[in-house]
C-alpha cells in the first residue's frame, strides 16, 4: 500500500515536472503588457518569470526589442483565438499564459500551432518595427538584387525580414536550446514548429506598390517588399495544423531525430507542423487533458463546417434562443455630406450546445 502510494506520488511528480519543463517554450507569451513595464532599464528583464537565462540576457542586451516582443505576444494570443473561433478547441486557454494547460503543454497539434504562430509573430513584429523606425539597431529591408523590372522603381521602406528572423529565432528558440530545457523530443518538436512558423512568415513577403502621377494615373510606381498581415500567416499555419504529422523520436544513424510515426521512413518536411501527442476531441470538460468542452458554445445550425451544431456539440444537441439586435437601417445620404439612419430591431435565432 505504502509502496503504491509512493509510486503514485512519484509518477504525479514526474508528470508535474514534465509539464513544467514542457511549458518553458512559450512562457514569454505571458510578458506583462501595457504600462506595467517601461522596458527602459535592464533590471526590468529580471522581473520576468518564465524567461530562460538566455532570453534574459537577450533582453538586457536588446532592451529596444522588448516592446516588439510584447506586441508579438499580444498578437499571437488574439490571432490564435480568431483563427480557432469556429473550432471546439478555441485557443482561449492561451490567455492564461504563462500558466498553460495540458492542451498546449503536452506536445499536441494545438501546441504545434501556437509555437509556430508565436515564432512567426515575433519575426513579423521586429521586421515591421525596423521599417517604422522604432528600432535603432536596424532599418528598412533591402531590395532584391535582380531588381531589373523597368515598370517600377524600388522605393519606400520594406519590412526587414532578415533582421526579424535573426532576432526572432534567437529569442523564441532560446528555451529549447537552454540547458534547462526538458525532454529531447519536445525540444525538437518545438524547434521544428518554430522554424515552420518563420518559413510561413518568409513566404508571406510580397511586393507592394504605390502609384504616383497625375490623378492616380500610375505613370510612376514605387514598390517595396512587405510582409502580409499576421492574420493571413495564421490562416496558412491553420491549414498546416489541419494537415500536421504525428512524429516519434528515432535513432537515425548516430543521432536522434523526429520521423513520421505512421507511413514510410521519410524525413519530416520543412513545411509541415509536427506533434507528439494525440489531442482529445475537446467535446467534454476534462482539465487533465486541457479540454474545456463545448457546452454553451455557440454553433451555426445551417453550416456544414467545424462551427456546425452537429460537430461543435458532438451530437449532444443544442438549445435555441432568440436575440434582438439593434441595427442601423434605411440610411440616407444627404448632399453634402452626411448620412442619417434609423434604428431597426432584428431578431435572430442563436444556438448553443447542450
Ligand atoms: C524609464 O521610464 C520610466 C517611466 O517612463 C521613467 O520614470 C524612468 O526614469 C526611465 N528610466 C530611464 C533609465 O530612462
Ligand atoms: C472558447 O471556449 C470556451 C470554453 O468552451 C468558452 O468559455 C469561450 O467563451 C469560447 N470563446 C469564444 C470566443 O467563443
Amino acid at each position: 500500500m505504502a509502496r503504491g502510494g509512493a509510486a503514485a506520488f512519484s509518477s504525479a511528480a514526474a508528470a508535474f515536472l514534465c509539464l513544467w519543463r514542457l511549458s518553458a517554450g512559450i512562457q514569454w507569451l505571458g510578458l506583462p503588457v501595457g504600462q506595467a513595464v517601461a522596458w527602459n532599464e535592464s533590471q526590468h528583464c529580471r522581473l520576468l518569470l518564465g524567461l530562460v537565462p538566455e532570453q534574459v540576457q537577450l533582453c538586457r542586451r536588446n532592451l529596444e526589442l522588448m516592446s516588439s516582443i510584447v506586441r508579438a505576444a499580444l498578437e499571437t494570443k488574439a490571432s490564435c483565438q480568431k483563427s480557432f473561433a469556429d473550432m471546439r478547441w478555441n485557443c482561449s486557454s492561451i490567455q492564461q499564459a504563462p500558466d498553460f494547460t495540458p492542451d498546449i503543454l503536452k506536445g499536441t497539434r494545438e501546441s504545434a500551432f501556437v509555437h509556430a504562430l508565436s515564432a512567426a509573430a515575433v519575426g513579423h513584429s521586429i521586421a515591421r518595427a525596423c521599417a517604422s523606425a522604432e528600432l535603432p539597431t536596424c532599418s528598412c529591408g533591402g531590395v532584391p538584387d535582380d531588381a531589373s523590372d523597368a515598370s517600377f522603381r524600388w522605393g519606400g521602406c520594406g519590412d526587414n525580414l532578415p533582421y526579424g528572423l535573426q532576432m526572432g529565432s534567437a529569442f523564441t528558440d532560446a528555451p529549447m536550446k537552454s540547458r534547462k530545457a526538458g525532454m529531447q523530443a519536445s525540444k525538437l518538436m518545438n524547434l521544428h514548429n518554430n522554424a515552420v512558423g518563420r518559413q510561413a512568415l518568409a513566404d508571406s513577403l510580397e511586393t507592394k506598390c504605390k502609384c504616383h502621377g497625375i490623378s492616380g494615373s500610375c505613370s510612376v510606381k514605387t514598390c517595396w517588399k512587405g510582409l502580409q498581415d499576421l492574420g493571413s500567416i495564421a490562416r496558412e499555419l491553420k491549414a498546416r495544423y489541419l494537415g500536421a504529422t504525428k512524429v516519434i523520436l528515432r535513432h537515425v544513424g548516430l543521432r536522434k531525430q523526429l520521423v513520421p510515426k505512421e507511413l514510410d521512413m521519410r524525413p519530416v518536411r520543412d513545411t509541415e507542423l509536427v506533434y507528439l501527442a494525440s489531442s482529445p476531441d475537446y467535446c467534454s470538460k476534462n482539465p487533465k487533458l486541457g479540454s474545456q468542452g463545448t457546452q454553451d458554445r455557440q454553433c451555426q445550425k445551417s453550416s456544414m463546417g467545424s462551427e456546425s451544431c452537429s460537430l461543435m456539440c458532438c451530437g449532444r444537441g443544442y438549445n435555441a434562443y432568440t436575440q434582438t439586435l439593434l441595427e442601423r437601417c434605411h440610411c440616407k445620404y444627404h448632399w453634402c455630406c452626411y448620412v442619417t439612419c434609423k434604428k431597426c430591431e432584428r431578431t435572430v435565432e442563436q444556438y448553443v450546445c447542450k
